[in-house]
């Protein structure tokens, strides 16, 4: 979900549609504005689908108001149409309130309001705290409008159990907005003679550079010319300003069709930056100075345990891999979403790492969370700066991917891997790997943005495979060792974008059930570089082109024998075996992309799907 929110002098509806649009990517099957326009009265227009809906209705009407909230939705509670669609109303009316998260009680709330005699336009937990707020604004005295939204807000959430980020406004006080947030969140825009408020800073970057992230636990209130952050559980908020690192322009995409097509061509670039001022030829080993370690303190890691969710996870495993021929430190990879909820051994020397892309990914936070109630060292791997897993780790490296709006994740991918060899090559260093070691392998981490451009000037060759098998029923996908993890990511890619089902397996469960599925119309795509292993992908591959099941490989180049088997062969340079999946999981990003296109799918917006998924 996204909300947007803006107060100062101009129009307000032209920049939350704006907002709206860059945000579209984390949630988008309804979406709504709400304007307040000086004269007392609140105006709303919401529509189910695509902001391009609410963008024809608000064209139509023509609203005006220089002060306004609005929302994108990902439905929680209630099915996606146009009353379920934020912002919500009070009982009066008058108080209007956009929100992201989950309200865990808003059953009990919504029972206790209607018994009150309250009525609802809809079926979700947001108007609940709507009339919650609502109730306790006109329940209070106080003059200063500010003050008796803010605290109407307070005491409303004192009720609620669960997570929110929230804009508020109400016709009675027009120039204000009141936000809060607790584990959903919120960030203030600096302009002049203007702010705003977003979930996301992308929905705010072209106006402003300058903003406040909120922590958990903060309520603002913003006017034309004043914001006032307080801390709800009567803390001191911590209120400090950043400079976004990035521009509007970095989060268009320009000549590409999609931005997924545009965040995969990237990669040569986004892989650079996440290498940038990491490699030491000095001592042939990588400096992660965000870790806060000293090389004592990583000397004494005996176990590290990995965590994310979706693609971070397959990046986690990618990571088990590395880490463990590089360092030879016993590796361990949790899904955030199942850690939390188990009680995984874990000592003073264990060190944790959480990837997240978005760093708001509610189960790896909560992951993150457990793990350091445990007092186990957790640091974050993540790309949006400022995120609250990188503010609430103990530590870490960003990225430093860019922005990633297309909702399959891709970019992140490889520069997640980036850093879990980072990490192989700085533990390995300070255990086993020579110094010669360490030089050897800084010259093959700098070779791999060309083999990646090099693989990006196949394109025309992936796309008229993933033509050819547009239409299967399903497809397999298999690799052994550090491709395993790829072959996982490469059929969740598949999956997200074109609704093929796929699934991917170590290359030797194929002949422990997974080939019974095999037949025509269900290719299988092998990830077998040249490696140790190479020999028994080709008896795999066999296996099922004996069964009739297509088959679609990837190797390196120069392993042509593979075309004496497959027509659909996609090469990739040659890389040391650790370094594989950087270059292999290039081609499976290709073939989902074109797969989808082929098929007619919306690639950047798949259905069901968010980016940065806040509820558990
Ligand atoms: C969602 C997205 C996935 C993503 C996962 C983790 O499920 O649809 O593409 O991999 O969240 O997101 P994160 O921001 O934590 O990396």
């Amino acid at each position: 979900c996204g909300i947007v929110g803006y107060i100062g002098k101009r129009q307000a509806s032209p920049i939350l549609l704006d907002g709206l649009r860059r945000l579209e990517y984390r949630g988008y099957d309804s979406a709504g504005i709400a304007l307040l326009n000086g004269g007392n009265t609140v105006k709303i227009i919401k529509r189910a689908g695509r902001i391009e809906n609410l963008r024809q209705a608000v064209a139509e009407i023509a609203p005006t108001g220089e002060v306004g909230i609005s929302h994108t939705r990902w439905a929680t509670h209630g099915a996606p149409t146009d009353e379920n669609a934020h912002p919500h109303r009070d009982q009066s009316g008058k108080l209007v309130l956009v929100h992201n998260g989950v309200i865990e009680n808003y059953q009990t709330l919504r029972d206790q309001l209607l018994a009150q005699g309250d009525t609802f336009e809809s079926q979700t937990d947001t108007e609940v705290l709507a009339h919650l707020v609502g109730r306790y604004f006109e329940a209070s005295d106080e003059k200063d409008g500010a003050s008796r939204l803010r605290n109407a807000l307070k005491a409303a959430l004192a009720k609620v159990k669960g997570t929110y980020g929230i804009a508020v406004m109400h016709a009675d006080v027009p120039g204000v907005i009141v936000g809060a947030r607790l584990g959903s969140p919120l960030v203030v825009g600096l302009g002049d003679g203007e702010h705003f408020l977003a979930s996301d800073v992308s929905a705010i970057v072209a106006h402003t550079r300058d903003v406040v992230y909120l922590n958990d636990h903060d309520i603002v209130s913003l006017s034309e010319d004043q914001y006032d952050v307080t801390s709800m559980d009567g803390g001191e908020a911590q209120v400090k300003v950043s400079r976004v690192e990035f521009t509007a322009d970095d989060a268009e995409k320009g000549a590409f069709p999609h931005y997924m097509l545009k965040e995969i061509f990237e990669q040569p670039n986004s892989l650079r930056n996440a290498m940038r001022g990491r490699l030491s030829r000095d001592d042939g080993t990588a400096i992660l100075g965000g870790l806060n370690m000293t090389p004592q303190e990583l000397r004494g890691v005996d176990r590290i345990i990995l965590s994310g969710c979706g693609t971070a996870f397959h990046a986690a495993m990618v990571g088990e891999y590395v880490i463990e021929t590089l360092a030879r430190v016993p590796t361990e990879v949790e899904i955030a979403s199942e850690f939390r909820y188990r009680n995984v051994p874990a000592d003073k020397n264990t060190l944790q790492f959480v990837l997240s892309q978005s760093g708001e990914t509610i189960d790896t936070l909560a992951a993150m969370r457990e793990a350091r109630r445990k007092g186990i060292k957790c640091l974050g791997i993540v790309n949006s700066v400022g995120s609250t897993i990188a503010r609430e780790s103990d530590g870490g490296c960003y990225i430093h991917a860019g922005p990633e709006i297309g909702v399959a994740a891709t970019k992140t991918f490889t520069s997640q891997v980036m850093i879990m060899t980072l990490l192989g090559m700085l533990f390995g260093r300070i255990h086993h790997l020579s110094s010669a070691d360490g030089m050897e392998m800084i010259d093959e981490l700098e070779a791999i943005p060309d083999k990646i451009a090099s693989i990006l000037t196949q394109t025309d060759r992936i796309k008229a495979i993933a033509e050819k098998h547009a239409n299967a029923e399903g497809m397999l996908f298999m690799g052994r060792q550090a491709n395993y993890p790829v072959a996982m990511e490469g059929a969740l890619k598949m999956k997200e974008i074109s609704y093929i089902y796929a699934s991917g397996h170590p290359s030797a469960e194929l002949k422990h059930g997974v080939i019974a599925l095999v037949k025509p119309d269900m290719p299988s795509v092998f990830i077998a570089p040249d490696d140790a292993v190479f020999d028994k992908n080709v008896s795999n591959i066999e296996e099922v082109l004996a069964r009739k099941g297509p088959v679609i490989c990837v190797t390196t180049e120069g392993r042509t024998e593979l075309e004496r088997l497959t027509d659909d062969v996609i090469y990739v340079p040659d890389c040391p075996s650790y370094l594989s999946p950087l270059l292999t999981v290039i081609p499976l990003q290709l073939l989902s992309y074109y797969t989808a296109v082929a098929r007619g799918c919306d690639v950047d917006k798949p259905r069901n799907l968010a980016k940065s998924v806040t509820v558990e």
